[in-house]
């Protein structure tokens, strides 16, 4: 018998469970993150005939826009630690020719193509078992003098489309505690620690800049359907399946309830923070 996954977003996790479940949300995580990928691009500025890494790149829409811009003398090759995830992003790529995918994890594998101009990663690096060596290793995948640009979440606090929806469910269902020192979404919140790491993994020119936005589980508008889609796609999914469907229903209702508070103009932004990481290797 296979044993569960304790940590839904360790290596093993992301290989199994909530890569297939990734997956299966594909399109409404997307939707979620873009205004955060929008950010990190943008502040990112790639130009054409760069190469670019793109760590964690899961369904691989960063990677794809990626390539857009470094355009046909560039290139971009997206790393993924879960096979169903780079299978997909390798259909979603089809026809783009100066783009490829590989399975491994970035934090401890080779990645061919190697050194690299540019690193990106919208919500990729906060999963590695071994922080310290992981962002080591990845100093070695830029080139002397290449840039990394990452987006990781800020503190959990300051982002309610989880704080606010996780003790909704623990009112009626024990989940779980969250280590904030093991694999998962808010692993890096803590600025001094982030910094910290990338000083002793050797980068140089760290630039940290704190992103205020908004976002909306599964990117609809409608608080309903924003429910069913963090009930589903969100880590604590498989323990809200197992509830008896009158607590299933409670939750629910109180979840939509919470969603309608962020609702202006027809609009759900729910307030989201994160850190735009920029780093140089030497
Ligand atoms: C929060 S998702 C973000 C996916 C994608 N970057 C996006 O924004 O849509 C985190 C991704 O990191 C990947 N990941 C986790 N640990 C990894 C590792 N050690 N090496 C490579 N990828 C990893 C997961 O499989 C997952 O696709």
């Amino acid at each position: 018998m296979t044993a569960p996954v304790t940590n839904p977003t360790s290596a093993e996790g992301w290989r199994g469970p909530r890569g297939a479940v990734w997956l299966l949300s594909l399109d409404g995580y997307e939707a979620m993150l873009r205004p955060l990928g929008d950010a990190l691009l943008a502040r990112a500025a790639l130009s054409p005939g760069q190469s670019v890494v793109d760590i964690g790149c899961g369904g691989g829409s960063t990677s794809r826009t990626a390539a857009q811009i470094v355009g046909a003398t560039g290139v971009v090759c997206g790393v993924d630690i879960a096979p169903m995830l780079i299978d997909e992003a390798t259909r979603r790529a089809d026809g783009v020719s100066n783009l490829t995918y590989v399975c491994a994890d970035a934090g401890s594998e080779p990645i061919p193509g190697a050194p690299f101009d540019r690193m990106i990663s919208r919500l990729g690096v906060m999963f590695f078992a071994d922080p310290p060596a992981a962002f080591a290793r990845l100093r070695d995948v830029l080139k002397s003098g290449g840039q990394l640009d990452w987006a990781v979440w800020a503190p959990s606090i300051d982002n309610p489309w989880m704080a606010g929806v996780r003790p909704i469910v623990e009112r009626y269902i024990a989940l779980p505690p969250v280590d904030p020192d093991a694999p998962g979404a808010f692993s890096l919140t803590d600025r001094d620690k982030l910094q910290g790491l990338l000083v002793k993994a050797g980068f140089a020119a760290i630039d940290i800049d704190d992103w205020h936005g908004a976002i909306a589980p599964g990117g609809t508008h409608d608080p309903e359907r924003a429910a069913d889609f963090a009930l589903t796609a969100f880590s604590f999914g498989p323990a809200f399946d197992t509830a008896a469907p009158a607590i299933r229903d409670k939750i629910r209702s109180d979840l939509i309830e919470f969603f309608q508070r962020f609702v202006v103009d027809g609009q759900l932004a729910i307030p989201a923070r994160a850190w735009l990481v920029r780093a140089k290797a030497p």
